[in-house]
């Protein structure tokens, strides 16, 4: 029989997708979200984790990228899956080379399209509905040295109307977003030994 998985997802805001996955694996055999880590003191993420019984590390830039703080904790908590579910800064060396093809990221579009430093929630949106795409939607891919660039596990994708805004097209991207990553992420989990 599988074990159960440990996650860790790694959040900077709103946390509506950490708290979807959470509650997505509460009752799950696959894998259990064992703890968030949030780079902004205040981020409602940290609210959602406490009402749902998780426990929750702040930590700063220097802490990220010149201690060891973050790795001792994944490695304090076993973790064997990270997912970055609406985290903005890039991941340190010292946290990818260990967990190569363990860390997973959700981008709020179609990916090799908007991607990169500085593309995240409605930036992405605005300048999807600029340039007058008839489509958009949501990609899951590993996570690299690189923003937005390792390998696409998943995609889909949903239509824009001559009406959208970047809010009701960030409406219809959380709505995939839900549908879908938690999905992912158990079928990623899977495959991990
Ligand atoms: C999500 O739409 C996620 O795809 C996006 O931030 C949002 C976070 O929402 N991530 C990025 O833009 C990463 N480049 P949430 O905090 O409510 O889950």
């Amino acid at each position: 029989m599988l074990e159960n998985k440990n996650i860790a997802i790694f959040a900077s805001g709103n946390g509506s997708n950490a708290e979807n996955i959470i509650k997505y694996f509460e009752n799950s055999t696959t894998g259990k979200v064992k703890t968030v880590l949030c780079n902004i003191p205040n981020a409602h993420v940290l609210i959602r984790a406490n009402n749902l019984g998780v426990t929750s590390t702040v930590f700063s830039r220097d802490e990220f990228y010149m201690s060891d703080k973050i790795i001792d904790i994944l490695q304090l908590e076993k973790i064997d899956l990270i997912v970055l579910a609406g985290f903005l800064w890039l991941v340190p060396e010292n946290i990818i080379k260990p967990y190569r093809n363990k860390i997973i990221n959700i981008h709020p579009a179609l990916l090799p399209n908007y991607g990169g430093k500085g593309m995240y929630g409605n930036n992405i949106h605005k300048a999807v509905i600029a340039d007058g795409n008839k489509e958009s939607g949501i990609t899951v891919h590993y996570v690299n040295e690189k923003y937005d660039d390792g390998d696409i596990i998943f995609q889909a994708k949903c239509k824009i109307s001559d009406t959208d805004t970047p809010e009701t097209l960030a409406q219809k991207i959380h709505a995939l977003e839900y549908e879908y990553f938690p999905k992912i992420i158990e079928s990623v989990l899977m495959k991990i030994q």
